[in-house]
């Protein structure tokens, strides 16, 4: 398409995508998105990298952590863009994950109801210190004092 630049600067592409150019490099030294250098060292961004950038947005604002969001971008070459089919397996991916997070958290919502009007904080007792009762599966005794580690 004509007049459409081929790379971009920091700055441009920070504006572009809508993030401080500091997020830019951030995301660059995270192996999220890369760039060249030009003779003068200035670093230029494939358009590529905007759709990375969208990428790693919607991911983060799902809650997914960069680490794991840079495992899915690694499947691409250096300048590739995460193509509508990856964005939907991704997304998918992600579904399940808030999921297995939601599903965690309903779980310590009832643990911790447990506590409420109790204020007991026993090591053995309280559902959040000593959950699904694992002291008592070590065998009798002070099990904490009893371990090594
Ligand atoms: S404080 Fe008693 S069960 Fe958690």
């Amino acid at each position: 398409m004509p007049g459409r630049k081929l790379e971009l600067t920091v700055g441009e592409l920070a504006i572009r995508a809508g993030i401080a150019p500091s997020a830019v490099r951030f995301y660059e030294e995270q192996g999220l998105i890369f760039s060249r250098r030009t003779a003068g060292n200035q670093r230029r961004y494939h358009r590529a990298m905007l759709r990375r950038v969208a990428f790693v947005r919607a991911s983060q604002a799902a809650g997914i952590p960069l680490a794991v969001i840079a495992e899915v971008l690694a499947e691409l070459g250096d300048h590739e863009s995460p193509s509508q089919a990856m964005w939907e397996a991704a997304s998918t991916r992600w579904i399940a994950d808030i999921n297995h997070r939601i599903a965690l958290l309903e779980n310590m919502r009832d643990m911790i109801g447990s506590c409420v009007g109790c204020g007991c904080l026993s090591l053995g007792d309280c559902h959040l210190l000593n959950p699904g009762d694992e002291l008592n599966k070590l065998g009798p005794g002070p099990r904490r004092l009893m371990t090594d580690d």
